[in-house]
């Protein structure tokens, strides 16, 4: 075999080495999100010393964390156990514009952890791993555990990839509609469409549990936006534009067909359903490898999957609708557009 052969395959070996230990470099994230170590560390250098005593942990081992971390790019450390924020550790940072503190938060989180380690159940049993594991549905889950559901509602809002301002962008309303945001969590979405579009009225519907939490972020909208606690699942509100934001992507093809179903018989004439989500690419043009990463997070946590084109308009067409127009947006979702056939 020829050297270079040989040392080929030495790095695919190393990749492939950094790639099964990943989810040990995740947890270390997960560990520093936690802390918030990089909003104490903000604006200036701090010692491991002190920032031990800010965060509540034993220096030594915070020291290990953060030389690990360092190791691998996250955070500098110089001589004087000196602790600085650099370009990667900044986006651990509350404050950054785009900042994935609440993302490092949730992907780690015990429960989205431990859906993960079971994926083998998964493959085994054909249904998620989270069901096989605790007998109830994710959001059942998030129901009775109020804690790690706001940890989701904050992930969810600090959306890691850029999606709401996107999909502002690229969705084009009438004066004066009702936007029902279906599934909309703590609104921030509804709010962006609301704040760009200033005669459309909102409605969000979501989980009792999720409404019954103060919605600062729809209450100055007053009489132009309400928030309503319901199951989609039994029936949607009245209204003209039903927003279906990384709603799709969590139910199997029956559950997405009753859901349409629920927007077809609620919707004022003229109306349509707009569904956010990833566009799967094909064998051949695999696109964003992320989408793979959420469509197999759907199999450790809910019953649903992320789909392609084919997939969006043969789900349409069997609940009595179209899918009429995909328009790609700045983000990785596009908007799928579905209507009633004329
Ligand atoms: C993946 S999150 C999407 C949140 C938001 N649309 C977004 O794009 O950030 C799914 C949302 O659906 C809500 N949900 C799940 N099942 C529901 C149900 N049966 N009825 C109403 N809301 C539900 C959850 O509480 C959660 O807010």
């Amino acid at each position: 075999m020829a050297l270079d052969t040989v040392d080929a395959d030495q790095a695919g070996r190393r990749q492939m080495l950094e790639r099964i230990r990943g989810h040990q470099l995740a947890a270390m994230l997960h560990s520093a999100a936690w802390l918030e170590l990089s909003d104490r560390i903000d604006p200036g250098d701090v010692t491991i010393e002190d920032l031990s005593a800010m965060v509540g942990v034993s220096a030594r081992p915070l020291r290990r964390l953060l030389r690990g971390l360092a190791a691998h790019g996250v955070f500098d450390l110089s001589s004087g156990d000196i602790v600085r924020n650099n370009a990667q550790s900044r986006w651990l940072s509350r404050t950054t514009p785009g900042s994935l503190q609440a993302a490092a938060k949730y992907w780690s989180l015990p429960v989205c952890w431990t859906a993960w380690g079971d994926l083998r159940d998964a493959l085994r049993e054909d249904r998620n791993s989270f069901e096989v594991r605790h007998s109830q549905s994710f959001f059942s889950y998030l129901d009775e555990n109020p804690a790690e559901s706001q940890v989701f509602d904050q992930f969810m809002s600090a959306s890691p990839d850029d999606r709401h301002a996107a999909v502002v962008a690229a969705l084009a309303l009438d004066d004066g509609v009702l936007v029902v945001d279906v599934g909309g969590g703590d609104g921030t979405l509804l709010a962006a469409i609301l704040d760009a579009n200033p005669s459309v009225r909102g409605l969000l519907v979501d989980r009792p549990a999720v409404i019954a939490q103060p919605h600062q972020r729809l209450g100055r909208f007053n009489s132009r936006c309400t928030a309503l606690a319901g199951d989609f699942q039994k029936e949607v509100p009245v209204g003209d534009v039903y927003i279906l934001s990384q709603i799709v992507h969590d139910w199997n093809d029956e559950e997405v067909t009753q859901l349409f179903q629920n927007c077809v018989d609620a919707m004022n004439p003229g109306g349509r359903v707009v569904v956010v989500e990833r566009r799967m690419g094909s064998i051949s043009e695999p696109g964003d490898t992320l989408n793979y990463l959420s469509d197999l997070e759907m199999l450790t946590l809910l019953p649903g999957w992320e789909r392609t084109d084919e997939e969006y308009a043969a789900l349409a067409e069997a609940s009595g609708l179209k899918l009429t127009r995909i328009t790609g947006t700045a983000s990785p979702f596009a908007l799928f557009e579905l209507c009633k056939p004329a």
